[in-house]
Parts: structure tokens; C-alpha cells; sequence
């Protein structure tokens, strides 16, 4: 079976936490892709969305799926989106797609985080993707130097920047051995917006697709 088809089984497993009503946040990406495509099929079940993306704004809008303002909404009951890596206490690295800043916006505003992946993104140890970091682009060569003293190697992803209008670092050469610890002394680099580890709040459940049918993991 294709990692995409492993993708769509987990998008259709994350299904299943969708309430009636509900106004659902939705992250970015090639698995979360299959989620809203999904979503459009019962779009009259659901309230709406917040959305981590202009990519994501314009699949969901081209189903006439209602994407809302973060700030014209309470607490959202449900958060939904892949990852690039997860550790067994599904504590994730993402960022790859360049929307870490609004997923972990989105992530944190919601009670339950559904995360979606095919089983190779499950790993014994965080680092092996390079670990995005999102700065302001006049602290880059800054923040690029206190990252080697953190015994990374930042590479700036050239020519891209973020739906914030920032630039990434991505950080290779890293053995994530305390990933909550190292989310937060990235964070406390002055000119860092956001780091790609989702340590300090994992998600609630993550569902792996198999060749074997999904596989939740809480
Ligand atoms: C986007 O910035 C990322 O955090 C994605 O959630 C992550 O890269 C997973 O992407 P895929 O679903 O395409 O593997």
C-alpha cells in the first residue's frame, strides 16, 4: 500500500472525532489534505473551520466549507492535522509544509488534538526531519548562531516565506533526546516565532494508516 493510501485511511479514521456542529481547525498538508476532502462530503453536519493556511483556506473554500476568524470563535473542540515525525508520546516535529505558527496557534486554542500520519512517520527518536523554526527575517544569521550553540545545523530554507511574510530555518544534525526542553529554549531565542516541536502539548491521539487499516495510538 502507497503512503497516500495509508494518509487516507488515517484521514477517514480522524472522521470519527467530528461532532455535529462543531467548528473544527484544520491544519496543512498532503494527509490533512484527504481530511478536508472528506469533510467536504459532510459538510452539512459541521458549524465550520479555522484554518492554518492559505492553502488549506482554499481547498476548504473551494468545497464551500465556512473557514471562520480564530478571534470570532470560543475554544474549538477538535484540531486536525499530519506531522512529520512523532515520538511514541506523540510529541511531533512539524513544520515541513513552512505552517507551524498557525498550527500550533490552532492547536493550542483546541481541547483535542487528532493527529494524522502514515506509520513511517512514527519514530524511536525526534530529529531526523529537519526541525523547522520559524524567525523574523532580520534575526535569521542571529538566531542561525545560537542554534549551533545548540548543536544544531540551520540551514535557511531560501526563497520561501511563511504565511506571516517570516523565513524558516531548518535544523539538521539534531538527536531530540528532551524535545520539551529544547521547544523552549528555541522559543526564548529572541526573533524565533515558533519552533516545529509540539513537546510541551503532544496531541491527544494519533492515528496511524497501515497497510493493515488505521491504527490509533493514544
Ligand atoms: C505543515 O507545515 C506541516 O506541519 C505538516 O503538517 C506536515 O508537514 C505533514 O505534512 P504531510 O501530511 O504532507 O506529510
Amino acid at each position: 500500500m502507497s503512503p497516500n493510501e495509508m494518509k487516507k485511511l488515517a484521514a477517514k479514521a480522524a472522521l470519527e472525532y467530528v461532532e455535529p456542529g462543531a467548528v473544527i481547525g484544520i491544519g496543512t498538508g498532503s494527509t490533512v489534505n484527504h481530511f478536508i476532502d472528506l469533510l467536504g462530503t459532510i459538510k452539512g453536519k459541521i458549524d465550520g473551520t479555522i484554518s492554518s493556511s492559505e492553502t488549506s483556506t482554499e481547498r476548504l473554500k473551494a468545497l464551500n466549507i465556512p473557514v471562520y476568524d480564530l478571534n470570532a470563535v470560543g475554544e474549538i473542540p477538535l484540531y486536525v492535522d499530519g506531522t512529520d515525525e512523532s515520538n511514541h508520546y506523540l510529541q511531533l516535529i512539524k513544520g515541513g509544509g513552512g505552517a507551524l505558527t498557525r498550527e500550533k496557534i490552532i492547536a493550542a486554542a483546541s481541547r483535542k488534538f487528532v493527529c494524522i500520519a502514515d506509520q513511517s512517520k512514527l519514530v524511536d527518536v525526534l530529529g531526523e526531519f529537519p526541525l523547522p523554526v520559524e524567525v523574523i527575517p532580520m534575526a535569521r544569521s542571529h538566531v542561525a548562531r545560537q542554534i549551533v550553540r545548540l548543536g544544531g545545523e540551520p540551514v535557511y530554507r531560501e526563497g520561501f516565506v511563511t504565511d506571516n511574510g517570516n523565513q524558516i530555518l531548518d535544523v539538521h544534525g539534531l538527536s531530540i533526546m528532551e524535545p520539551a526542553k529544547l521547544e523552549g529554549q528555541l522559543n526564548n531565542i529572541p526573533g524565533v516565532v515558533t519552533n516545529g516541536l509540539f513537546a510541551i502539548d503532544p496531541a491527544d491521539v494519533l492515528i496511524l494508516g497501515t497497510p493493515e487499516g488505521a491504527n490509533t495510538v493514544y
